[in-house]
This record gives C-alpha cells, structure tokens and sequence, in this order.
C-alpha cells in the first residue's frame, strides 16, 4: 500500500521530490510514441498540435491510436473524479517504476499540495522544489507558468458542504461531483469541486496549467490533482454523502495505459476504494473507506424545491479586459410569493439562490473573473460584494464544435444565497435592479477572449 503524503510536510532529507525530478527528466527522454513517456501522458489528458508547448513532440503515435487514448480527459462531467483517479493512479505506477529503474525507492508514492491548509502560510504557493532552480535540470520546473501563488479565494472548500454528488445546478443543486453526463471531454457545466478548488487552480497558475490541452505537461499538475482525489475522500468521510449508486456511473469504465505500456481498463466503481486501485494508496491523514450507499436511502436532499429564473441579461456580454458592468432586472418567481421584499419581511428559511453564466465561449487562455454585487459607485468595501469567480477552463474546447459536443460553450453556476440575503439589510438595496461586476485577476493576454451568453439569477 502507498501513502500518498502531503508535500509540505515531507521530513527533512525526504527524496520523494527528487526522485519525481528524475523520473519526470527519464520520461522527457522518451519517444512521444512511447506510452510511459511524459508527452503521451500529457496528451491523454489533452492534446493540440499547432499549441507552441507541443511543438517537437514528433513523432507521433498514429492518428487512430491518438483517437483512442488521446483528450480523454473527464471534464464537465460525473466522471471528472473517476476518470482523474484512474489516470493518476497508472501515471504514479510509471513515476513508480521508472523510478525503480533508476536505481532508486520501490515505494515511490505521488504527494498532493494542500493549497487549503490555512495552517501553513506557504500553502498557496508552489512548493520550492517545481520553481527553484529554474532550469532544465529540474524536472519538476517549467517555464509555462504565469504565477507561482493561488489567491486565498480560489482555495476555498465550499464545495466540502455540498451533498448530493450529481446535479445539473439548474433544476437541481450543482453536485460535487459534476452533472451527469456520457463521456465528457470538455463538458458544459462543471461540479462544485471542479470549479473550485480545481479549476480555479489551474487558471491561477495559468501557462500550461491553464488549459486542458497542456496541463499535464505541468509536474505540478499530478500533485494538484493528488489533493483533488484526497478531497474526494474528505468529502465522503464526512457522511450522508455518497458516489452515483447507479450504473451508467458505476460500471463506465476507460483505458489506460500500465507501466508496461498494455492498455488496460477500469471502471468506476473499480475505483471507488483506493486501498484496491493498483497497488493500492491511502492519503496521509485521511482514513479512506467507502460509505456504503444503503446508508443514504433515509437522507433528504437538503433542497427539494426547483429553481426558477428570477433574473436574466439575454444578450451575449463580451467580457471586456478592464470591468465588466451590467444589469439584471430581478422579477418575482412565478407562482410564488414575492422573492425580493425588504429584510424585514424576509422568510427566514434559508433560500437557495444562484447566479448562472451561461454558454460562455472563448479563445486562448483568459485570465479568472472575480465576479461582484451591486459593487458601490466608489468600489468601497468591494470585498462584501464578492460573489465567486470564474475559471473558464478549457474554454476554447468547449467552443470548439466536435464529435463530443455542440461547440456551444461552458457553464458556471455560483452559489449566492448568503451574499443576496446580506445585499437584502443593505439600505441601498433595490428590488428590481442586480449589477454584477466581473473584472480580471490578472491582465488578459492580447489572444484571449470571453464572451458569456446568458447571466442569470436561479432561486428557490
Ligand atoms: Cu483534467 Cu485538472 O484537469
């Protein structure tokens, strides 16, 4: 069994990350043809030939073979959690092996980074050893990268208090685990903890990271995805929580390749305990047995009530490189009492309320979007006013019409029940009028556009 151990709190002297180091150089040593090579597990995740990072990879394996095991990659999806834990699991048997091979460790395990861990003030940092020294004599360095530190913001673990693992975030919560879906390459609208953290991480280190079709050429990405597995684990230790008991979930399954290069295939619920997956692994810390799903039959959605649109900008809003300002006019729900009244006549059962954004569809890399309400005119106390933000992640894919999808676009859903009943006490606040903010993190590169095709306001 391995352990895979937080990377920040390896002992002194530990030689995980060099021994990674080195096999991450052994494997850029190897034909892209090669399965165990470090460009042909990075093209199973996503792969795009004119991208500059992809230039000198050639040869490449045959178009059918690129077709078959090629931008497999889960997004979008109720399989964005499988589908991860099964391409890390036979990438940590290759690190594993060649590691061997090379004279080192039989007990290799991959480390995951705890960006969360507000315990430790580097936490949201890369650790040292993937940026210093930065040359080609590291394995774990690469120039692709914009930023090395993730906002506080973009770490959160919201997604943790959410239960039901699937949900389609419009007539239903937006699950943890995704909506449910066929095979999923870049799907629309992206799970509670496929935003956030995931997404939110990876376009906040941006450069390789920030796109589907590059980010496993990132040694980085493999640690980030390690904690995304671990949180997986969290979430169902913390009970009344359950993967999909059905099988369109349970028994899809999807190839691989092994330490020898021979495809192999796993299923779903092959992997649902990770004591039994491979050689089997455990996180540090984090006991890792599977709730049984007979368990859950008494629980309650927590919300059994179906959004309805109370709020929505029908024309498409490009998203400019400064703020975006625009308007939504609130109106009741229909069929129902007043939504909107002032606080003092507010019901106080807690309302569910989410702010969509809807076919967003893009070129390159686009930056985050933090995204505000009813900003004041002098942006005073802008931050009560955060309502999330936006990742856009694998947005040119999602734009792009192709045998797995229309081309039409992603969509996000952010979580606003608790900033609108607050906005509600303000003495400012207006019924009929909502304005949403959404301004870069960080500068947009001249390439990159976004445009969203919808923002919409969904109450229960
Ligand atoms: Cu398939 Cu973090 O991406």
């Amino acid at each position: 069994m391995r352990e895979r151990k937080n990377v920040y709190e390896l002992p002194a002297g530990d030689t995980t990350l060099e021994w990674y180091s080195k096999a991450v150089v052994e494997m850029k040593s190897r034909p892209t043809t090669d399965p165990t090579s470090w460009n042909y597990q990075g093209a199973m995740h996503g792969f795009q030939a004119n991208l500059p990072i992809w230039q000198g990879a050639a040869p490449l394996p045959s178009e059918s073979e690129q077709r078959s095991y090629w931008n497999r990659c889960q997004h979008g999806s109720w399989y964005f959690l499988p589908w991860h834990r099964m391409y890390l699991a036979y990438f940590e048997q290759i690190v594993a092996q060649t590691i061997v091979d090379l004279g080192g460790p039989a007990d290799w395990s991959l480390p995951f980074w705890n960006y969360s861990d507000t315990t430790n003030p580097d936490a949201r940092t890369i650790p040292p050893a993937f940026t210093d020294p930065a040359n080609s004599t590291n394995g774990l360095w690469i120039s692709e990268r914009n930023s090395d530190t993730i906002p506080a913001n973009y770490v959160t673990l919201g997604a943790l208090g959410v239960f039901p693992y699937t949900g389609d975030g419009i007539t239903s919560e937006l699950g943890f685990g995704g909506p449910r879906t066929a095979f999923s390459h870049s799907g629309r609208t992206h799970g509670r903890l496929e935003h956030l953290p995931h997404d939110m991480v990876h376009v906040a280190i941006g450069g390789a990271m920030g796109d589907p079709r590059t980010a496993a050429l990132d040694p980085i990405f493999w640690l980030h995805h390690a904690n995304i597995d671990r949180l997986w684990q969290v979430w169902l230790n913390q009970g009344n929580r359950a993967n999909p008991g059905i099988a369109a979930w349970l028994n899809f399954g999807f190839n691989f390749h092994d330490k020898d290069g021979n495809v192999q295939m796993l299923t779903c619920i092959e992997v649902e305990d990770t004591t039994n997956l491979l050689s089997g692994y455990e996180y540090q810390g984090v006991p890792s047995s599977v709730p049984e799903t007979g368990m859950l039959a008494d629980i309650e959605p927590p919300n059994e009530m179906p959004l309805e649109v109370v709020a929505a900008s029908n024309v498409a809003q490009p998203l400019s490189s400064k703020k975006t300002r625009l308007g939504l006019g609130l109106q009741p729900p229909r069929n129902k009492r007043m939504k909107f009244m002032a606080a003092e006549e507010f019901s106080p059962v807690p309302e569910s309320t989410f702010l969509h954004f809807e076919n967003i569809t893009g070129t390159g890399v686009p930056p985050a979007y933090d995204v505000y309400l009813n900003v004041p005119d002098d942006d005073g106390g802008k931050e009560a006013h955060y309502a999330g933000s936006l990742a856009f992640f694998g947005v040119e894919e999602a734009s792009t019409p192709s045998d797995h999808h229309s081309g039409s676009g992603q969509h996000y859903a952010l979580d606003v029940s608790e900033l609108m009943s607050q906005l509600r006490t303000l003495p400012n606040w207006k019924e009929e009028q909502l304005d949403v903010h959404l301004e870069p993190n960080s500068p947009p590169a001249e390439d990159a556009s976004v445009v969203v095709g919808r923002i919409s306001l969904y109450s229960a």
